[in-house]
């Protein structure tokens, strides 16, 4: 066996051991929030994400900061204040493993083509991944309810989430609100998920495990094939490498 097999071969079985999740069990323990996320997480309204496919590491994550205060929301904080680690575990992994259903939505073909192309100027896909299907800790964005993704934006910038140590912060600061229309149409346009050779190549599964280091470096291999002299541009790509150097929420403790 060659050495960089082997290796990673140790480390996803160390990873593995520390981190159990039973997504039979999460099946169950989820029952309370189709009330609001829709059966399997294909929630039927842009009042509420869709979970449905969105990164086992994102999600578990994003619980943990609602439980713990770091992402707040009157309506969801106190969903997730009850639940244990094991819960917000199985859970995440139940809802990674569902299919997410496409949305009843008909996006603007002239906000499509404005958001595309914002989106390739401020290189969102250098993090999210070509047609936004998220890695580890970077959600999932394709095929998202518009106005969830307009809510969060702008959230975002209001600094009102923070939750994202600084990424997303910083990333709005660059958008106007126009934009983000603009973005949202794009985003959660069907057949967003459909595009995506242009960049990096997705990320390892996001199993229970986590493959973090090796999915952080598609996200830099990406950056490093963007670039050119435009200083947002280059302020994101910055941005990316940053976020895999800093090692942020690495361990799922
Ligand atoms: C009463 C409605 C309601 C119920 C029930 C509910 N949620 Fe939520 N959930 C929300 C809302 C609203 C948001 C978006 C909050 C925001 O705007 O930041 C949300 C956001 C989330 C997110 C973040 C998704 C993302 O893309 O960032 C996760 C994960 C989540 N909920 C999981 C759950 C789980 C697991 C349960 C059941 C234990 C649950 N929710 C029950 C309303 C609900
Ligand atoms: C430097 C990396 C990076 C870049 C560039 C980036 N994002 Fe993000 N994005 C993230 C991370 C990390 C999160 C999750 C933050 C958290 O943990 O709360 C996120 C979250 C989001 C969310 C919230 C999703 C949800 O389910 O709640 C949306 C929407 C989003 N990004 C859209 C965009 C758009 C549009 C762009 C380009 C204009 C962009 N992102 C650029 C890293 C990035």
């Amino acid at each position: 066996m060659r050495l960089p097999v082997l290796v990673a071969l140790v480390t996803s079985l160390t990873l593995a051991g520390s981190v159990h999740a039973d997504p039979k069990a999460g099946e169950k323990k989820a029952e309370p929030c189709a009330a609001c996320h829709g059966p399997a997480g294909n929630s039927p309204s842009g009042a509420f994400p869709i979970l449905a496919g969105q990164t086992f590491r994102y999600l578990y994550l994003q619980l943990r900061d609602f439980k713990e205060g770091r992402r707040k929301d009157p309506v969801m904080s106190p969903m997730a204040e009850p639940l244990s680690r094991q819960d917000m575990l199985d859970i995440a992994e139940y809802y990674a493993a569902q299919k997410p259903k496409p949305i009843a939505f008909k996006a603007d073909g002239a906000r499509v083509a404005r958001g595309s192309k914002k989106a390739d100027e401020v290189l969102c896909t250098m993090c999210h991944l070509g047609g936004f299907k998220g890695q580890n800790e970077i959600p999932r964005v394709a095929g998202q309810w518009p106005e969830y993704i307009v809510k969060q934006l702008t959230d975002f910038k209001a600094r009102t989430r923070t939750n994202d140590a600084g990424n997303m912060t910083s990333v709005a600061q660059t958008i106007t609100p126009e934009d983000i229309v603009d973005l949202a149409h794009f985003i959660a346009k069907p057949a967003v998920a459909t595009l995506g050779a242009t960049v990096a190549p997705p990320g390892p599964s996001d199993g229970p495990g986590g493959s973090a280091p090796r999915g952080r470096h598609a996200c830099c291999a990406a950056a490093s094939r963007h670039g050119g002299g435009d200083p947002a541009r280059r302020a994101n790509q910055m941005r990316a490498t940053a976020f895999r150097s800093t090692h942020i929420r690495a361990a799922l403790r």
